[in-house]
């Protein structure tokens, strides 16, 4: 591996990554929307320890985690994004192949539910506001609670979801958020994480108010063709949560990508009470700027409800101005022309994290894509994150927005509708693809099915065709003849049959190569899992990268297509199994760096001049055996020399490679590019020598320090000389210092079994208090035998593990125990005593201490008893009433010690001579300086300046 193929630093300005959010925080003067983040500070808690979760019998009743007085102080804390999939281990034994051998999903329950609790404060403001939470995905099969009450339940792991809490909201106080996540089951056949694995927001509104996802923009030309002035079409559902009616208006406002405004437009509306209304509009904008990947171009819609000349609410969207079209000679069509689709299918999923992406990260991948020339997406096989979208639509990357799952009924239409609103707007977003190789897709009902779900996808936007992502070839008969666009999953030798037979429906190549191939291997190896990056070698014909593209570039009706995949991804390791827990059909490995095919894409798909050598030249043993050297170029020749010696110059085929078999000599094989007879670019590969030291890239080193921005890290093992051993393999362990955390390590290595995450343990030490005595009759609440010291040998025995009891109506009592605090509880960090029950009210004293008291019979009262604990012996005393029916201390006592939070050591080894570190900031500004060091190696730092950012709003 070369030194040149390690990631360039981005040049991406800073402000540019949030410097669009839709939505703006109210100020004194403003109307009440804000859409506050919600992914900082929450609790933790992988199982799911009181079964029944849910109260079905009252509402807003739960005593478990659901509910408000839980104590979750043993929790762990986390932030949102969170897959807690990337932190089990690797489990050959039982756990699915295709979800990367994770121990999750079925047969797996205790690591396939958990919790996530938050608890955060609402002012009391104005009763007539209107408050919601927006999920942009958890995976999957969620409950959501707010102050003990459901707010609602929700299955799919990928579409987002939104619940009103007005009604049970504590306003002026304290409310408490429960998540319940089941990821007992799978929806997909590779990795899929589990948890909140996207962003949470705090919408807050007036009554009067844009509907969620309530926006509509696009712009239409006289045959879709970009000439002259674009006329911008607005919709936008209005929605009035109050029994007032309301009359007033919607004021649009356009701002061209200056931020200048070309159009100033409104429409009267008039609504009753607790209904909604469609406002719509057309303006036109004269030479406006065409969006493209090559020219991502943004305007602004701003949308205004007055009332009176008060503002009622405003919202803002970002839209591009373009045409799309699908032809059945031309293919795909950008603003009137032939583009053509040079894409890659992507699940959500990086080395480090798992699928829980920060946005950043979706910028760092878009990028890699951009820098390989690729200009598609296809999100396969699901909606993606919304902030995908936006990093798509800002970059310059087309998208292929996929559905889940085939279906018309009423929930996975409800689905689709949902994913259609939210991400219409993007200009991105070029074609739906409804679902991908269903098993009905040759049949009569899948064609009727597709015909619901393609009719729905029309009705909401008229501007877009669908596809389906369809393996079976030369078919016609299902969905393929029902489909607006054919999508080709493979088969690209039966496309032209096809196209004769059917030479008036369009098509796009939706997935295609499927090649498989290790970054910096070159044999196959079925011990270790790992294939060849030669896919010339593996993969030879159709299904390689050459093969398939070749097949595509000849024919412009196929519109382009889309590679399977960009990026590696966990699961569906192929085509061995264990040890291999990865896919490796990326052309990038699952840290973003890139594999020889990389260069092959790049050499036809961007305009850069591309020179690259396969494979690396250091090759102890070899001497003087043949080695196949390849070379991927657009050069129009290119001559290839080994120590100086000339061994040809050939000329270069379009959409191919050139090989030389080259006798093994340890040196510096070198390529000259050559266009018109000119040298147009160099590239050498050296045989290295021992790994020497390490070196860190950061692909940006200027963060905001918002607690969301990072900087992707490159860990390189180097030579003497400063060359990437592209055979190392060495230990590397991180630390970190500074306002920040290391959030994920990965090295593209398909089979490591290395940690992805350390995160920050804290050992809990429980005790179930069991030997209880009590006195009946004794008042309430201070007696004199809630003292430090009693004797209780003349006591009844109590036991507190009973459902209910014993203590008649009316009846007081003293119960009292004592605990030996050894030295773990003792010196513990927090000290709880968790009751199941105390039956009515009760009065906790700890070595005669006031602690505090419980009134709710129904509540799992807690008390934080650490300050009052002293070594040795410690006497607990509760003074309990009985007010109705029977009562006492019941369902059992637990004493719980958490002791200091132990931060591991961040490692990974590095896989041929790369690994990858990420460096999130926290929201102080400072210096950050990460450190990498591993025996026998010169260590290195590299250091990163946290700038002073404003962090999105977000719930404090
Ligand atoms: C396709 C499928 C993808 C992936 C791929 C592996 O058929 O759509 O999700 O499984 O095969 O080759």
């Amino acid at each position: 591996m070369s030194a040149k193929s390690l990631p360039p630093a981005i040049t991406l300005a800073l402000g540019l990554v949030f410097a669009l959010s839709v939505i703006t925080a109210a100020k004194a003067d403003e109307p009440p929307r804000q859409r506050l983040l919600l992914d900082f500070g929450w609790k933790f808690h992988l199982g799911d320890d009181t079964v029944p979760f849910e109260h079905l019998e009252k509402a807003g009743v739960n005593p478990g985690p659901a509910g408000p007085g839980y104590n979750d102080l043993n929790w762990r804390p986390v932030n949102l994004p969170h897959d807690w999939a990337v932190e089990l281990p690797f489990q050959s034994d039982g756990a699915d192949a295709n979800h990367g051998f994770k121990p999750i999903g079925p047969g797996w329950p205790t690591n396939s539910v958990a919790w996530y609790r938050r608890s955060f404060q609402l002012p009391a403001g104005n009763k007539s506001e209107r408050l919601a939470l927006e999920f942009d995905g958890v995976y999957r099969n969620c409950h959501v609670f707010l102050n003990g009450y459901l707010l609602g339940r929700h299955e799919s792991g990928y579409s987002s979801f939104r619940y009103d809490m007005t009604d049970v909201a504590n306003r002026g106080g304290d409310n408490t958020l429960a998540v319940r996540v089941d990821a007992s089951e799978f929806e997909g056949w590779f990795y899929e994480g589990a948890g909140i694995y996207r962003h949470v927001w705090l919408v807050r509104t007036g009554p009067l108010h844009v509907a969620p996802d309530g926006t509509f923009v696009y712009s239409r030309f006289p045959d879709n063709v970009p000439k002259g002035p674009a006329t911008i079409c607005v919709q936008t559902r209005v929605q009035n949560e109050q029994d007032q009616p309301a009359s007033g208006a919607v004021v649009w406002e356009i701002l061209d990508p200056a931020g200048k405004s070309v159009a100033h437009f409104r429409r009267a509306i008039k609504l009753g009470g607790w209904t909604h209304t469609e406002a719509s509009q057309t303006a036109k904008v004269s030479s406006p700027a065409l969006w493209s990947p090559e020219t991502p171009r943004l305007y602004k819609l701003v949308t205004t409800i007055l009332v009176g000349g008060a503002v009622a609410d405003r919202t803002e969207t970002a839209f591009g101005v373009r045409t799309v079209a699908f032809d059945p000679v031309q293919g795909f069509l950008l603003n009137g022309r032939h583009y053509e689709v040079k894409g890659t299918c992507n699940h959500q999923d990086h080395a480090g994290v798992g699928s829980a992406l920060p946005d950043r990260l979706q910028y760092f991948r878009v990028e890699r894509l951009k820098e390989m020339g690729c200009n598609a997406i296809r999100t396969s096989h699901n909606a993606p994150t919304p902030e995908l979208l936006d990093a798509c639509d800002r970059l310059g990357m087309l998208v292929m927005d996929e559905n889940r799952l085939l279906g018309s009924d009423p929930q996975n239409l409800a689905y689709l509708a949902g994913q259609i609103r939210r991400d219409r707007n993007h200009p991105s977003v070029f074609v739906w693809s409804l679902f991908n190789e269903e098993s009905q897709q040759n049949s009569e009902s899948g064609a009727r099915v597709t015909v619901t779900m393609q009719r729905l996808a029309h009705r909401l936007d008229p501007t877009r065709r669908c596809t389906a992502a369809a393996s079976n070839g030369d078919t016609f008969p299902g969905i393929n003849s029902v489909i607006d666009v054919r999508g080709w999953n493979y088969f690209p030798e039966q496309v032209d049959r096809y196209h004769q037979a059917h030479p008036s429906q369009p098509e796009i190549g939706t997935e295609q190569a499927s090649s498989v191939g290790t970054r910096g291997m070159y044999a196959n190896d079925g011990q270790r899992g790992y294939v060849t990056a030669d896919d010339e070698e593996a993969h030879a014909g159709i299904n390689s990268a050459e093969g398939w593209w070749q097949i595509y570039a000849a024919r412009p009706w196929l519109s382009g297509g889309f590679v399977w995949t960009g990026f590696d991804y966990r699961g569906e390791p192929s085509p061995y199994g264990w040890p291999c827990i990865n896919s490796h059909f990326g052309i990038m490995d699952t840290c973003g760096f890139p594999k020889d095919n990389f260069y092959y894409y790049q050499s036809w798909w961007s305009d850069r001049t591309v020179l690259h050598l396969m494979p690396h030249w250091t090759w102890p043993g070899r001497e003087g055996q043949e080695i196949k050297v390849s070379c991927f170029s657009n050069c129009r020749e290119v001559e290839l020399f080994l120590n100086g010696q000339s061994l040809g110059r050939q000329e270069m085929p379009r959409n191919s490679r050139l090989r030389w078999h080259v006798k093994y000599a340890p040196g510096t094989l070198l390529a000259r590019g050559y266009r018109d007879g000119k040298v147009v670019a160099e590239e050498t590969v050296e045989t290295t020598t021992a790994p020497a030291r390490l070196q860190l890239i950061a692909d940006r080193s200027t963060l905001a320090a918002n607690g969301e921005d990072l900087s992707v890290i490159t860990v390189a093992v180097l030579d003497a000389a400063g060359r990437v051993v592209p055979v190392a393999d060495n230990h590397v362990n991180f630390s970190l210092t500074g306002p920040g955390k290391i959030i994920g390590v990965g090295n593209g290595d398909p089979s490591c079994h290395e940690p992805d995450v350390y995160p920050v343990s804290q050992p809990v030490h429980t005790l179930a208090l069991r030997d209880w005595r009590f006195k009946r009759g004794v008042p309430c609440p201070q007696p004199p035998e809630a003292a430090e010291k009693v004797d209780t040998s003349g006591w009844a025995k109590a036991d507190v593990d009973v459902p209910y009891g014993p203590l008649t109506p009316g009846e007081t009592a003293l119960y009292r125990t004592e605990f030996d605090a050894t030295p773990d509880i003792a010196t513990a960090r927090t000290v709880t005593l968790n009751f199941g029950m105390i039956d009515d009210e009760g009065w906790l004293y700890v070595n005669g201490h006031k602690v505090g008291e419980s009134h709710d019979w129904s509540a799992q009262p807690y008390f934080v008893i650490g300050k009052f604990v002293h070594p040795g012996a410690n006497s607990i005393a509760v003074s309990v009433k009985n007010n109705a029916g029977v009562g006492g201390i019941n369902k059992g006592v637990l004493l719980s010690a958490r002791g200091e939070p132990v931060h591991p050591q961040w490692q990974r080894s590095v896989f041929n001579g790369l690994a990858q570190v990420i460096v999130q900031t926290n929201k102080r500004p400072g210096t950050l300086t990460l450190t990498a060091a591993s025996p026998g190696l010169e260590s290195a730092a590299v250091k990163l300046d946290a700038a002073p950012a404003q962090a999105r709003p977000s719930v404090p």
